[in-house]
């Protein structure tokens, strides 16, 4: 006759089962999983939440797969953590590889409780942070596989501009796996030789081009973070790479119905800076790097930059201003002179619809001699990529401030957010020229036939050229139509600041109904 045990020994059965998930793959899988310099599952979840706050999910699932001897092999958990809890006192799903289960691959099972809470945090709008170290599709559960991916895939498109969703790198990531991450809002990614992401490996890429490569080479972190972008951020280890989720999550709304998080900074709203008036020289061939007028606005100087090392002629991040979430878009005189090309225009555009997601400001600061001339741009698609600025920009409905510090020629000048792409305020600072064409292009093009029958052109040319700078090359032709608000003083950047997001903070703007646009990708 079977006799229910105690609770105590029910307990003491619980607690048996919770320190064999806790185990993973075991103790030595856990010792290499150190050696290579990664943390364990557990200890990233750890890291992330806020002490004593983690709920687990699905800690006793376990795979279902009788091929290839599994049946004989299972771990509880089935090689991966999932659950909810609080990171910085705020609501927070998570899940994270453990790769001491079958390298941390994904099965049916497993895929289904990464679902199981992305459902969760859209049903209750809360950000979905993935750690990610894996060896992708789990080969023993064939298709079941493929398809588990599929849902998670799924998810991450509908959940898009809903939550904000996270992933971190903190080892391999390969073949289709790369494609949840590239779907999620940011990739942070760890700088270690264990980490990297691609879609065909080393190996698979000799096989097919002849070429040699290293994992390093072909998609560790540094590449991504300075090559394709596919990183937004870099980190030298686990531990900063999740310091850097709860520094982002700190800037972001919980979901696309609230507002960004208030935080009280302690800076004076009505701070000027007169230092502004020396770093932007007015000779507009001077360089000077646009962050150093990005700080003196922001609160407290802190500017948490986005993509940093990738297609840095544009800059792209979060700060506050007066305590509330702003996302910042800036030219880089400093690199390339700040042109506009094929990345920037990738980079600067998607962070723009996150940040419309998001509800949260866009601070355009602009300064900006054109697009990218070149075949190698032309051909490499510069309309259809720079035209992803003007969309983005037209599309959005959160409050829009821009500040243009010097140049603002042709079509970069409505790219950067001008009156007519849908910015709310337009300020210039009395450096400003907004104009077709730069003076010495335009005088070139306006004056071509008369040169050519001119001996000594020079004075001439001199001449137009000043004529045109002091007709174009300040911001009164543009403040006369309307098309600038206010011309500014470069100290006042910030209170002036402040007052347009004030007057803004209850805009509403409404777009005609439709299903969704095409955006040229
Ligand atoms: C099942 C796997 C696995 C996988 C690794 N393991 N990848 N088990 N399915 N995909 C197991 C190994 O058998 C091993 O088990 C343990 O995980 C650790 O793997 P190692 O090879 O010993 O580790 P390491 O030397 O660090 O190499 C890690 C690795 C390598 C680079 C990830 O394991 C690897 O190349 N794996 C295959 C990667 C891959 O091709 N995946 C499919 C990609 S295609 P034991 O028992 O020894 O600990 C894909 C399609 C997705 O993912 C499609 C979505 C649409």
């Amino acid at each position: 006759m079977y006799v229910k045990p105690s609770m105590d020994k029910l307990i003491e059965e619980l607690r048996e089962l919770k320190r064999r998930a806790e185990l993973g793959g075991g103790l030595e899988r856990i010792k290499r999983q150190h050696a290579k310099g990664k943390l364990t599952a557990r200890e990233r979840i750890e890291l992330l939440f806020d002490p004593g706050t983690f709920v687990e999910v699905d800690r006793f699932v376990v795979h279902r797969t009788t091929y290839f001897g599994l049946d004989k092999e299972k771990y509880l958990g089935d090689g991966v953590v999932t659950g909810f809890g609080k990171v910085n006192g705020r609501l927070v799903f998570a899940f994270s590889h453990d790769f001491t289960v079958f390298g941390g691959s994904l099965g049916e099972m497993f895929g289904r409780k990464v679902v199981k809470i992305m459902d969760m945090a859209a049903k209750v709008g809360a950000p979905i942070v993935g750690m990610n170290d894996s060896g992708g599709a789990r080969i023993q559960e064939g298709v079941a596989s493929l398809e588990a991916y599929g849902e998670i895939f799924k998810r991450n498109t509908w959940y898009s501009g809903v939550v904000p969703q996270i992933s971190l790198i903190m080892g391999p990531c390969a073949g289709g796996a790369v494609y949840s991450p590239a779907l999620t809002d940011f990739v942070i990614m760890v700088d270690n030789p264990a980490t990297f992401m691609f879609i065909t490996g080393p190996e698979v890429v000799k096989a097919a081009t002849g070429e040699e490569v290293t994992f390093e080479e072909l998609g560790g972190a540094r590449v991504h973070a300075t090559k394709s972008g596919q990183a937004h951020f870099i980190a030298e280890s686990d531990e900063e790479a999740i310091a850097l989720t709860k520094k982002l999550l700190s800037y972001l709304p919980s979901n696309n119905m609230e507002e960004p998080p208030y935080v009280d900074t302690g800076d004076p709203p009505d701070r000027v800076d007169p230092e502004l008036e020396s770093i932007v020289p007015t000779d507009p061939m001077k360089p000077f790097d646009v962050r150093d007028v990005i700080i003196r606005v922001v609160d407290n100087a802190e500017f948490f930059e986005v993509h940093a090392h990738w297609a840095q002629n544009v800059v792209i991040g979060f700060a506050r201003i007066a305590g509330r979430t702003v996302g910042i878009v800036a030219n880089q005189p400093a690199y390339m002179a700040g042109v506009l090309d094929i990345d920037a225009s990738d980079k600067a555009s998607r962070f723009i619809r996150f940040l419309d997601a998001f509800n949260i400001p866009v601070i355009t600061f602009v300064d900006v001699p054109g697009y990218m001339p070149g075949t190698y741009q032309e051909h490499g698609g510069i309309i259809r990529h720079g035209s992803k600025m003007l969309y983005a920009y037209a599309e959005a409905t959160v409050p829009k401030v821009t500040i243009i510090l010097r140049k603002a020629y042709g079509g970069s000048y409505l790219a950067m957010n001008a009156k007519s792409m849908g910015a709310d305020i337009v300020y210039a600072w009395p450096s400003a020229e907004i104009a077709v064409l730069g003076p010495e292009a335009a005088v070139r093009i306006l004056y071509r036939k008369k040169v050519r029958t001119m001996k000594e052109p020079g004075k001439f040319i001199e001449e137009k050229i000043a004529e045109y700078k002091r007709f174009f090359a300040n911001p009164y032709r543009a403040a006369e139509l309307g098309f600038v608000d206010e011309v500014i003083e470069p100290r006042e950047t910030r209170p002036m600041i402040v007052k347009a997001l004030e007057m803004l903070e209850n805009k509403r703007e409404e777009r005609p109904p439709k299903k969704h646009g095409v955006m040229p990708v």
